[in-house]
């Protein structure tokens, strides 16, 4: 733990930074920080980059606010409800995939460097972006692992073809989308070494196990963010710690090392590790949303996360009650 407080520290260089529990939060632009990395200090990343790019450009952000929409799509209220804005991504034009794309490319490139060989990148998409993004990152250096799907029913697709309703009532001109994908990504292992050797030497190169000896599972059972954690953190963007806190588990084969979360929110990802007790490192380039994390870590990292006890230690308590145990400054005796 000492060594990764020291990579903390060494790593906020001059920026506005915030240390929270064994996490650190930085107010930067993720680009221009991991560009400065050294090459090959960190283990994994977890994160829930901006999909559409342009959805979190300060002038889009504004539409989203005032209501006048731009990519943000604002849905028509029912029963009642005012439901939140969704980004747009199906009105990205020709340009502005070109945009994602090399957009991600420089990323994955810059992410490629900063990760130990073995490193694991988790990273969330939508199922109308996902090829796009899997072909940045892979051109960008980053070797395609798979995908986790979390099992989720979202506001995307499933509308009759607009102004065409009435014409076509028996045709939706997308699926409606029941789950949201998360890309598995990994820096390549140097040539012949083995899982095994790179575990060794890195602690890298595979996926944790979950606490009753299961393998990381790929199809993840979810639910909307609940609203407790989304009264805590009010991000458009929130994920839920249920579902983030098995990612970040996985990230880490033999639980030892550091997170990133370079486009980080309101923090959900760090708050994930925390509780967690693992080290992560955030970075946010807005300073309203980094200012929100600040205060919403400890929050959400403190959650008790129901059903998810099969990740967790065994010691003899129920599931519920070893999520709360794993609440940071927990029952030093757990494991
Ligand atoms: C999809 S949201 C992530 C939300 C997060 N999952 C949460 O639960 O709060 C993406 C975030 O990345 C931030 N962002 C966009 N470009 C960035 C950059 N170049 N560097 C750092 N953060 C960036 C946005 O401001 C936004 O808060």
């Amino acid at each position: 733990m000492n060594n990764n407080r020291q990579l903390l520290e060494s790593l906020r260089f001059d920026y506005e930074a915030s240390r929270i529990g064994n996490s650190l939060a930085i107010h930067a632009n993720c680009f221009e920080w991991l560009a400065r990395l050294p090459e090959d200090c960190l283990h994994a990343i977890v994160t829930d980059p901006p999909y559409g790019v342009k959805e979190y450009d300060v002038n889009q952000l504004a539409k989203r606010a005032n209501g006048n929409g731009g990519i943000w799509r604002i849905p028509p209220s029912f029963d009642g409800h005012v439901r939140s804005p969704l980004p747009r991504f199906t009105a990205l034009d020709h340009d502005e995939r070109r945009r994602l794309y090399n957009f991600f490319v420089t990323w994955a490139k810059l992410v490629r460097r900063a990760l130990l060989p073995g490193g694991h990148v988790f990273i969330a998409t939508n199922a109308f972006i996902a090829q796009l993004l899997y072909d940045a990152l892979v051109d960008g250096g980053l070797e395609f692992r798979g995908q986790v799907i979390r099992l989720v029913r979202t506001l995307r697709g499933g509308d009759r073809p607009k102004n065409a309703e009435e014409e076509f009532p028996g045709v939706s001109s997308m699926p409606r989308g029941c789950y949201e994908p998360w890309g598995i990504f990994r820096k390549s292992l140097p040539t012949k070494m083995t899982v095994g050797e790179c575990l060794r030497r890195y602690a890298t190169g595979g996926l944790r196990r979950t606490q009753d000896d299961k393998p990381f599972a790929d199809l993840i059972p979810s639910e909307r963010t609940p609203k407790k954690e989304r009264l805590i953190a009010t991000h458009p963007s929130l994920k839920p710690q249920d579902f983030l806190r098995k990612l970040v588990y996985a990230s880490l084969p033999l639980g030892k090392g550091t997170v990133l979360d370079p486009f980080m929110g309101s923090g959900s990802t760090v708050a994930a590790a925390e509780a967690l007790e693992i080290s992560c490192i955030g970075v946010e380039r807005h300073r309203e949303y980094f200012e929100i994390s600040l205060k919403a870590i400890p929050k959400l990292a403190a959650i008790v996360v129901p059903q998810a006890g099969a990740l967790l230690p065994t010691c003899g308590a129920s599931s519920d009650e070893t999520w709360g145990l794993l609440r940071r400054r927990s029952n030093p005796q757990c494991c």
